[in-house]
């Protein structure tokens, strides 16, 4: 967005505000006033065709002269802050802006013009800042929301809208909000390498290596997880795996992952305009993707009528492909992958669906978030049933957790479990090698199934999920 169609709203919202009460320093600087004169004193077309790092120095360099020769006396401190905000209102997003800046955050939650939280490290925290006034926040969604042409107002009061940087936004106003808009920013995820997921502690290197052999073996993986543990990452980390030889397409509600390879076709779906028309969804994408010669297809998310067209291309050539779908544990993946295709076609038998799951699904990686904020591998499992038979999941590694101290420190150690006999196969034929705490013990024959495997042992970073590795039950289900 220009700076020109940015500053008037600026000026005609910003006019009457007091300065607010957490500059501290005495006396304090009248930021509005400050504002006024900053505006008044740039060339707005000279200004406007800077870039953004230039056109926030020459303000900064503006609004310190002007405080200087205008404002009250302050410590460097003060006015450097006064400073910030000042430009920080000018410029765009107010508050936010040092939030943005700020790469320890990965969420941002206004309730109301009073009340704002950030996510650090898992973590919620309540900020002593927040917006001057309403007219500033309603000033701040409108900046958001105009630039991706939507609109947001009592006949639409949900949209969902992206920063430049990419940080996907979600906004509701009221009646709908009780206290006020709300808006949440989900921070665009660190692309994290699979090395560096290895360093955080989220898996161990057996499992890293194991899977870099999966995913080159051309395995069908689902990462797993409930809302925010990490997925998108996780699948961005296993792309970092793929063959640079290969044409990779990706496919993403809100494009978030960032791939490093040469050849990638990054499809990104469209809600409907102001007029409800024009709306191309997943399944649209997945569709057209299939003609569009892919080796590997990545979808962001699998939540809807893509399931079924998606799951028909894992299991029929296009093998390799890496997709995520929310759900509470790996079996309940494999289930809500079901559900979901059985959402598209409502007259395909269940063990048609069931078989399409087996042909599709090599194996799921379920994420979980534990109580101290920590985004870990919960476990990994193998699909290990054919054709029609009930789902029946092999599991090859998983987190142990300690039970929780006082810290609420979320501490454990991961668990490896031989391979099913025909994923080891499966990456032997493609001369991948299986790390050695997955290798079958001579004679051991077939792995040992999940029972025996992870008894007592359920996962606190799993907490809440239903279902752990130790027992298979229900209809859909067979102990293996
Ligand atoms: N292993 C990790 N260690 C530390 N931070 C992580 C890890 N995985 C993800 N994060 C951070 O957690 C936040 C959520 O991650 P991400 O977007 O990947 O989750 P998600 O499960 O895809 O969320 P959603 O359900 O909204 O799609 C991001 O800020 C990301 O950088
Ligand atoms: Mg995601």
């Amino acid at each position: 967005m220009s700076l020109l169609r940015g500053l008037p709203g600026t000026r005609a919202t910003g006019g009457e505000d007091r300065p607010p009460a957490q500059d501290v320093g005495a006396p304090a600087p009248d930021l509005a006033a400050l504002r006024r004169r900053l505006l008044d004193s740039l060339e707005l077309d000279q200004v406007a065709q800077l870039s953004g790092p230039q056109r926030r120095a020459r303000l900064e360099r503006v609004a310190g002269q002007l405080l200087s020769r205008d404002g009250p006396l302050l410590s460097s401190q003060e006015r450097a802050a006064a400073v910030r905000r000042v430009v920080d209102e000018a410029l765009g997003l107010g508050p936010l802006e040092p939030l943005l800046a700020d790469d320890t955050v990965t969420e941002i939650m206004v309730n109301g013009p009073d009340e704002l939280w950030v996510e650090r490290e898992g973590r919620l925290e309540r900020l002593e800042a927040g917006f001057t006034d309403a007219e500033q926040l309603a000033t701040t969604i409108d900046r958001i929301v105009s630039r991706v042409n939507r609109r947001v107002d009592e006949s639409s009061p949900m949209v969902d809208a992206r920063l430049p940087g990419g940080e996907r936004v979600n906004v509701i106003l009221p009646p709908l909000a009780l206290n006020g808009p709300a808006l949440t920013i989900r921070r665009f995820p660190t692309p994290y390498t699979l090395p560096q997921l290895v360093d955080r502690g989220s898996l161990d290197q057996p499992l890293a290596d194991l899977l870099a052999g999966i995913v080159r073996a051309r395995c069908n993986i689902v990462v797993s997880g409930g809302t925010g543990t990490g997925k998108t990452t996780f699948l961005n980390a296993l792309s970092g795996l793929l063959p640079a030889d290969e044409r990779i397409i990706t496919i993403e509600d809100a494009a978030e992952l960032s791939l490093q390879q040469p050849h990638v076709v990054s499809l990104e779906a469209r809600p409907p305009n102001v007029e409800g028309r024009g709306a191309v969804d997943i399944r649209d994408l997945v569709r057209n993707s299939l003609r569009m010669r892919p080796d590997r297809i990545i979808v962001g998310e699998v939540r809807g009528r893509e399931a079924l067209d998606m799951l028909q291309a894992m299991g029929t050539g296009h093998q390799g492909s890496l997709v995520t779908v929310h759900a509470n544990s790996t079996e309940d993946a494999v289930l809500r992958l079901e559900t979901l295709a059985s959402m598209t076609e409502l007259d395909i038998a269940f063990e048609a669906l069931r078989e399409q799951v087996n042909a599709a699904v090599d194996v799921v990686v379920h994420l979980a978030r534990g109580a101290d904020g920590s985004r870990r591998v919960a476990e990994v499992a193998a699909v290990a049933s054919r054709r029609r038979e009930p789902f029946r999941l092999t599991v090859i590694g998983e987190f142990a957790s300690e039970p929780l101290g006082s810290d609420r420190i979320v501490r454990g150690r991961f668990r490896h479990h031989a391979l099913p006999g025909q994923l080891a196969e499966r990456l032997r034929l493609a001369g991948q090698t299986v790390p050695a705490p997955f290798a079958a013990a001579p004679g051991a024959g077939a792995a040992p199934g999940a029972g025996a495997a992870a008894a007592g042992a359920v996962p606190a970073a799993a907490a809440g999920a239903a279902g752990t590795a130790a027992t298979r039950g229900g209809p859909h289900w067979q102990a293996s």
